[in-house]
């Protein structure tokens, strides 16, 4: 039924891995175009046999692009970038990357998108992250006006980057920074509870056209979770705030010295400090949605799931006790 298969572009991904397995348990054919799809036989045992398929493409190939659409009754969209190198860049993946998978969509008649985009989306952000999210809202309005696009908090999970990340600094270093003196506010959301949007979103008729913002049950500081995450893996670590003005280039730093380096990414931008000037939480006004809207009525918290993938960061495991 030419209804039923979904394609999932960033399908390999920390919440593209959640998205599929989702999709496959609500019944769906599912297509991951990936630039590896060799890599991909975690993705291929999360339905039946033949429910996942994998396929080439790449967001900087058109083509390729077009291709992985044959067929398609929705598309789910949630290639992006934490930090650009070589031809990866923000402008390249996150704008126009996501207008071709709009337009590729709109050409084959396909109404069904969803886009991930990210709270702090806005023309004017102090980031180019932030900045090219919102050329991408744009250009995925202009080719599909019906599209669904998600904003999310930042999403928790036991791959993500942000609880894993400071966890991962704790273990080497004497302090972990207080970017902006540690102010800014976050509302992380459960990876889970984001994949779940995204199944609602491409069936849910009222979703059509509109905008949310996901974020969970409760809001923090930047400080808050940096003390969470030191106390869940017993690490006895001062929090050095940092301003914004010295955060800034040291940033920068990291990411030119990373550029050069394929194997990992920086463990702090420039354009990622530029981020936290702003608050990362979810609103309401403007006709924007929420997780509620789309059915999502029981979000999970920090602390009720990351203390479950936390734990690996303990100097002497699981047993240690917590420093009260
Ligand atoms: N994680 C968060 O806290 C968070 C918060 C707000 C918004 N978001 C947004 O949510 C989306 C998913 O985030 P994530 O954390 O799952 O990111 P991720 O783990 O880095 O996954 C990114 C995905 O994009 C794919 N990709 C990168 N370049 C590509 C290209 N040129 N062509 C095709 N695919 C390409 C990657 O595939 P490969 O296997 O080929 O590398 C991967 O599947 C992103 O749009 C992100 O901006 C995430």
């Amino acid at each position: 039924m030419r209804g039923d298969l979904i394609v999932v572009f960033g399908g390999s991904g920390f919440v593209g891995r959640q998205v599929v397995r989702a999709l496959a348990k609500a019944g769906k054919r599912v297509r991951v175009p990936m630039r590896r799809p060799h890599l991909g036989h975690e993705l291929r045992v999360m339905g039946d046999v033949g429910q996942v398929q994998l396929v080439q493409a790449n967001l900087r190939y058109p083509e390729s692009v077009a291709r992985a659409l044959e067929g398609a009754g929705g598309v789910v969209n949630l290639v992006g970038l934490l930090s650009e190198k070589g031809p990866q860049t923000f402008a390249a993946i996150q704008a126009e990357g996501a207008g071709v998978v709009a337009r590729a969509a709109a050409a084959r008649g396909i109404t069904r998108l969803v886009h991930m985009s990210a709270i702090g989306a806005d023309p004017n952000s102090p980031a180019r992250y932030g900045r090219t999210k919102a050329a991408a809202e744009a250009a995925v309005r202009a080719a599909l006006p019906g599209a669904v696009i998600l904003r999310p908090s930042i999403v928790f999970g036991p791959e993500d980057n942000f609880f894993n990340r400071f966890a991962d600094m704790a273990k080497f270093a004497p302090a972990l920074p207080l970017i902006g003196g540690g102010k800014t506010k976050l509302q992380p959301v459960y990876v889970g509870d984001v994949a779940a949007a995204v199944v609602a979103a491409l069936d849910l008729e009222r979703a059509r056209g509109r905008v949310f913002e996901l974020g969970g049950p409760r809001i923090y500081t930047f400080k808050d979770l940096l003390a969470f995450t030191l106390r869940e893996t017993a690490r006895a670590r001062a929090l050095v705030p940092l301003p914004f003005f010295l955060a800034h280039p040291l940033g920068m730093l990291l990411d030119a010295a990373f550029r050069l380096w394929p194997f990992a990414d920086a463990p702090l931008t420039g354009d990622q400090v530029q981020m936290l000037r702003r608050d990362n939480v979810a609103h309401t006004e403007d006709g924007i949605g929420s997780l509620f809207d789309l059915g999502v009525t029981e979000r999970e918290s920090v602390e009720a799931i990351v203390p479950g993938y936390l734990w690996r960061f303990r100097p002497h495991g699981q047993f240690e006790p917590k420093p009260a």
